[in-house]
Order: C-alpha cells, then structure tokens, then sequence
C-alpha cells in the first residue's frame, strides 16, 4: 500500500475541492490510499479555506497582489507544492495564469468548464451558454504552457435544454465536474509510470 499525495488550488468556493476531499481523501483505489496534503489558494477570502479546515487538511494563502511579476509568484507556490512532495496537483477553479515556472516544475491538472478548445479562459460557462451552441460540457487537461491548452485527458458534454437557464446550464456543469475530476485523478494515479 503506498499513500498518493494531492495538492488542490483554488481561488473561490471550492465546491470541486470538497467534492475530491468527500470522495478520496483516505480512501483506497487499488494497492494505493489517497490523501490531500494541502490545499493553496491565492485568495485570503476563498471559501475552499474552510473547507480545508473543516476536514484537517492545512491550507495556504499566497496573495499574487504581494509579489511583483507572475514569475515571483509561480517560484513562491512551487516552492510550497513541492513541499508536499505531491503525485498530483489539481487546478479545481484557481484563476491564474501560470509561467513556465509552475508548468516545467508541476505536475498538474486543470478543470475547465467547457468543451475545450472552445471557450477557453474566464466566463468560460457564460460564453458557452450564450453560444450557438447545441451542447455544454467539462475538460480536464494537462497544465502546459498554454492556457486552458494542454492534453485533453478527459471531456464530456450535455444537451442544451430548449428552456435552459444559465443557472441550470451552470448546474449542469458543476455536476459533471463532480463526477469527471475525480475519476481523472484516480485514472492518473493509478496509470503505470
Ligand atoms: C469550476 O466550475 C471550474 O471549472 C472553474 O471554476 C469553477 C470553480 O468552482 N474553473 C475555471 O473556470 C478555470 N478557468 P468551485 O470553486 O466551486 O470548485
């Protein structure tokens, strides 16, 4: 039995953060048991912090606002990752653009809530609900040097209703994070290196 270590980032609810807590922190897929040793964000406001207390995991604030370039601030939050010795990193709604630093030092995943490549960057679901598009859905990729671009590890969509609201759209997407991110963590995780 080893122990695979995640550090999740996030910038506001952490609805996804909790819902990766709920379903595999302390639990065991195959030989392995799964814990999330940190979770960092870069908000001092971010609601994922007293997620983080609420189940004992210790959490991080680093404010982007007290570092002088994009660079400073990527060599400070690798730092405190690789404190963690992670297996994985998980971007669960961390609104940041990343440098070279973070992407050449950090093996990490990023959810996004649209059919990449479409809609990439912020809004992403309002952009995809005001659309012509007939369909919604989640990625979840490789953090590369390009935003929202690296490799698709996993996709899925849903049907636009004909009375859809961005609410329920909205909702919709939540869900299917809730069931992707996890799944693509444990699949990660349990590839052969
Ligand atoms: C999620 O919908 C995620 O896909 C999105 O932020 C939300 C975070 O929600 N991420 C992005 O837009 C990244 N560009 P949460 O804080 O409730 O988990």
């Amino acid at each position: 039995m080893s122990i695979k270590r995640i550090v999740v980032l996030f910038s506001g609810e952490g609805s996804n953060l909790e819902n990766i807590i709920k379903k595999l922190h302390k639990k065991s897929f195959g030989l392995d048991s799964y814990e999330v040793v940190a979770g960092i964000t870069n908000k001092k406001e971010a609601k994922g912090i007293q997620i983080c207390k609420k189940y004992n995991i210790p959490s991080y604030v680093i404010e982007h606002k007290n570092y002088t370039s994009r660079e400073e601030f990527d060599t400070k939050l690798v730092e405190i990752i690789n404190s963690f010795h992670p297996h994985l990193t998980v971007l669960a709604g961390f609104m940041r653009i990343l440098t070279p630093i973070f992407t050449k030092n950090i093996k990490a995943i990023n959810l996004h809530p649209s059919l990449l490549p479409l809609f990439k960057g912020t809004n992403a679901i309002e952009k995809s609900f005001y659309s012509d598009m007939k369909v919604g859905g989640v990625s979840i990729h490789y953090v590369s040097k390009e935003l929202d671009g690296g490799e698709i590890i996993a996709q899925e969509c849903f049907k636009k209703d004909e009375d859809e609201t961005l609410e329920s759209f909205a909702k919709k997407i939540k869900s299917l994070e809730y069931k992707l991110l996890p799944q693509a963590i444990v699949k990660i995780l349990t590839k052969k290196a």
